[in-house]
């Protein structure tokens, strides 16, 4: 909402891709979270807490491109920590979330170059999606999303 502008309309279809993707790794974990017993917690700031990421908001300059950049850029290395963790804990373990989560942390790292790349110059071998939230490696985990 807040890439605006015509340096905004450049970026907002990248921000896109990587929301949705975001959005389907939550539904590709939640089912597995049941299944092993857990629960989400009821509170929500102490959900954000659990994370160690910060809340992502827009920075005080709402439509500051390079700070909604680099905001996502850290809430993406904030997710590929996490699941890097989820990954190590489950490997030769747990197969089942074992597969969630390297197919999460693939897409992650992937959403963590597209920023690098966008505030940095750095390539990334981005090619664009071929429509959002293809979601390449989690599809097969968040079939609800269509
Ligand atoms: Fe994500
Ligand atoms: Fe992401």
């Amino acid at each position: 909402m807040h890439a605006t502008g015509m340096e905004g309309e450049g970026i907002k279809g990248i921000i896109e891709d990587a929301r949705l993707e975001d959005l389907s790794h939550f539904e590709s974990c939640i089912e597995r979270i049941f299944q092993l017993g857990g629960s989400l917690p009821n509170d929500a700031q102490a959900f954000i807490k659990m994370s160690g990421c910060e809340f992502l908001q827009l920075p005080k300059n709402p439509t500051d491109i390079k700070a909604i950049l680099e905001k996502c850029l850290k809430a993406e290395q904030g997710a590929i920590v996490n699941w890097d963790k989820v990954c190590k804990m489950t490997l030769g373990k747990d197969p089942a979330t074992y597969d969630i989560a390297k197919d999460i942390l693939m897409e992650e790292i992937e959403h963590e170059s597209w920023f690098l790349e966008l505030l940095y110059g750095r390539p990334s071998g981005h090619m664009r999606r071929k429509f959002s939230g293809e979601r390449p490696h989690t599809q097969k985990h968040s079939r609800a999303l269509g």
